[in-house]
């Protein structure tokens, strides 16, 4: 399969990095097409804990990485995890594409999204807060700097003063913190330029290049299918599309390049930040679940909301991404719970019952999860071939709900812990 998209099937943290570090394995080039450093991918390896935020997972296993022009970029998160994972492990430069297309996060949006944040206090997003939704903003209002604009001193600078102009006033005079200082700002990101340089390249051309020389190519997105912001929880999303559609807009390929879709999905389900969430589990559960799955932020160490799997909401996701396989993530953790409660069903405030995702926000806040209550399998997994038999029910019905095949099963955290079905 040429052309593989990777796509969170629910609010992100699904452990997609697991899925693509295991899928890269095969790969030629792996590619990242949205978000910023808000996302974050852990790989453990032999022990090694990786952590990356901007840079596709493939670059654990030295295969060439891209960033695609859907993607927002901040300099100095990306310049250290080059340090990091390409230059401090030997990789050559070749190894990391950057689209001199993807827009940059300035200070002032990280200012603008902590400000904002707190401003809204109670109504508040829940967002990372490292001004991916700022400068998402930006580029829509045509405000925005991208990356090949550090290649041009007079043009940043210029760049810089007319955003500036714009974005002290509502600093200082909206939220009341300090304005950005233009000449200390022009030649930092002056400095980021000669670093970032020798990685700048044609990333759409490259990756058509790529699939016309039948080479392999994923496709990688951050963040998961209810976080997007068109299709999402909306308010409570990130700023970008994260559904595979945005793989060929935020790299810049056609849909009909695209051969495989998998869906990446938690055996139950984790949100960080606000918003409805209706099958989070109430009670100790739900500390139990977090502590066992060791939910909590890769980016912001903040807890995760934990609960049972939600099959009305992944139904949806398989619909939006046109997920062609499913990989099920961390089932090891439902090992230590003696009934698994399933979501098959959302019944909504007039008393009907549907199983597909509501379209109106104020359904799905008001949704009430119909459960369907599963065996656990009162053992741990053995990592080995097979699945206990209740551990493999589960999955077969989640298979037949969703009538898509669940190809992989993640069984713990490191790299070989995953199962490979059919
Ligand atoms: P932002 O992307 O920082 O603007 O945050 C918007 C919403 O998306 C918040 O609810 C975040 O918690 C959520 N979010 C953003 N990135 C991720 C992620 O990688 N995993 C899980 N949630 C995320």
């Amino acid at each position: 399969m040429p052309a593989t998209v990777i796509v969170g099937a629910q609010w992100g943290d699904e452990g997609k990095g697991k899925i693509v570090d295991l899928l890269a394995r095969d790969s030629d080039l792996v590619c990242r097409y949205n978000g910023g450093p808000n996302a974050g991918h852990t790989i453990v390896v032999d022990g090694e804990t990786y952590k990356l935020r901007q840079i596709p997972s493939g670059i654990v296993w030295g295969k060439e990485c891209l960033i695609g022009a859907g993607c927002v970029v901040d300099p100095a998160v990306l310049i250290d995890e080059i340090d990091e994972y390409v230059t401090g492990r030997g990789l050559p430069e070749d190894c990391l594409h950057l689209s001199g297309n993807a827009h940059m996060i300035m200070p002032w949006h990280l200012l603008l999204d902590q400000a904002s944040e707190r401003r809204l206090g109670k109504l508040q997003i829940g967002t990372t807060r490292r001004g991916n939704g700022p400068a998402y903003a930006d580029k829509a209002h045509r405000l925005g700097i991208r990356l090949q604009d550090i290649f041009d001193p007079k043009i940043l600078r210029q760049k810089i003063e007319t955003a500036l102009a714009e974005k002290n006033l509502w600093l200082e005079r909206i939220y009341g913190v300090e304005p950005v200082e233009l000449e200390e700002l022009a030649a930092r990101y002056e400095s980021y330029a000669q670093r970032l340089r020798p990685y700048l390249a044609d990333t759409s051309l490259l990756v058509d290049r790529a699939l016309r020389d039948g080479r392999r190519v994923l496709l990688e997105g951050g963040h998961g299918t209810l976080l997007d912001i068109d299709n999402g929880t909306y308010p409570f999303v990130t700023s970008s599309s994260t559904i595979a559609g945005g793989a060929c807009t935020g790299i810049g390929i056609g849909p009909t390049r695209i051969d495989a879709v998998v869906g990446v999905a938690k055996a139950y389900v984790t949100r960080v930040g606000e918003g409805p969430f209706p099958t989070e589990i109430d009670g100790s559960d739900q500390a139990r679940m977090r502590d066992l799955g060791g939910e909590f932020g890769t980016v912001t160490g903040r807890e995760r909301r934990c609960g049972w799997l939600d099959l009305v909401a992944l139904r949806y996701a398989v619909r939006l991404n046109g997920i062609t396989s499913i990989a099920l993530t961390k089932l090891d953790v439902l090992s230590f719970f003696d009934r698994l409660p399933v979501c098959i069903a959302y019944e909504l405030r007039d008393g009907t019952r549907t199983d597909e995702f509501p379209e109106h926000q104020s359904d799905f806040h008001a949704a009430r999860p119909v459960y369907e209550t599963l065996e656990g399998w009162g053992a741990e997994l053995d990592g080995g071939d097979d699945l206990p038999a209740a551990a493999r029910r589960y999955v077969e019905f989640v298979e037949h709900q969703l009538g898509v095949e669940v190809s992989w099963v993640g069984t713990g955290a490191e790299r070989e812990q995953v199962l490979v079905r059919g």
